[in-house]
């Protein structure tokens, strides 16, 4: 049985003077059963947030890591100097392939280091709004898959606990969401790509999550798919509101699938 994850992507927003507190709110809001709740704040909030919900079943991510472990690379930091403050990292997002060019191949050195340093991985995939319209949604993120996982062993990575996130880059902040049954194509998408890469059954076992402008009022939507295992959010995870909304329903689904199994 796969997972249900509610991961909070913060991006660029908090301080650590109020990420403590929000974290706080957020967890105290969300207790339910069954949902993997993580939290990404930036860098310098993490600590605040790993403070703030000791004891209450939540994990702390990262939004980025470097692909070397230490040198000259100003302004980076690097898996092992997560130790003690991230357990998941979340991995080529969107605004990373557009604001720092990362490509398939160094999100693919990334994933490694993620992996070396115990964190768990979600790997953000997704297409541009024209290569949708001109029907190449599909091929975009095999190819995406196909150039980060080259080389990685499919068991590591399943121990690893690595989680696919698939994030339209169209929906991502704009208000426009996927319409569940394109999230769940694209999530069996995702799997045969797998599949055919040499994960074989092993692809079955990851957990596929939906991003891009989800909030508690459409995430039914997408848990409704029983490919979709939950959402990777961003403005909507800021809101205690929402959050406790959102896990709220991913809790029925959990709750739904453990009595399916
Ligand atoms: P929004 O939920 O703000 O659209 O962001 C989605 C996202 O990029 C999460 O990583």
């Amino acid at each position: 049985m796969r997972d249900v994850i509610v991961a909070a992507n913060w991006k660029m927003n908090t301080t650590p003077a109020d990420a403590g507190e929000l974290a706080r709110t957020i967890a105290s809001r969300t207790a339910e059963p069954g949902v993997v709740r993580v939290i990404c704040p930036p860098y310098v909030s993490l600590a605040a947030v790993r403070d703030a919900v000791v004891g209450e079943g939540i994990a702390v991510g990262a939004q980025n890591i470097h692909h070397e472990l230490a040198g000259a690379y100003t302004g980076e930091v690097s898996a092992p100097m997560l130790a003690g403050l991230a357990t998941w990292v979340i991995l080529g997002h969107s605004e990373r392939r557009r604001d720092a060019a990362e490509s398939d191949a160094l999100i693919g050195r990334k994933l490694g280091r993620a992996v070396e340093a115990g964190l768990r991985p979600i790997l953000c995939v997704g297409e541009q709004l024209v290569e949708r319209e001109s029907g190449r949604a599909q091929d975009v993120v095999a190819s995406q898959l196909a150039g980060a996982l080259a080389g990685h062993d499919a068991d590591t990575l399943l121990a690893a606990g690595i989680v696919i996130a698939y994030e339209p880059v169209w929906a991502i902040g704009t208000g426009r969401t996927a319409s569940g049954a394109d999230a769940a194509a694209m999530a069996d998408a995702i799997r045969a790509t797998l599949r055919s890469s040499g994960w074989g059954p092993r692809a079955d076992a990851v957990p596929v999550l939906y991003g891009g402008s989800c909030t508690s009022a459409t995430i039914g939507e997408f848990l409704a798919e029983p490919g979709i295992d939950g959402a990777l959010v961003g403005g909507a995870s800021l809101k205690p509101d929402e959050m406790a909304g959102m896990v709220a329903r991913a809790a029925l689904t959990a709750a739904a699938r453990r009595a399916a199994s």
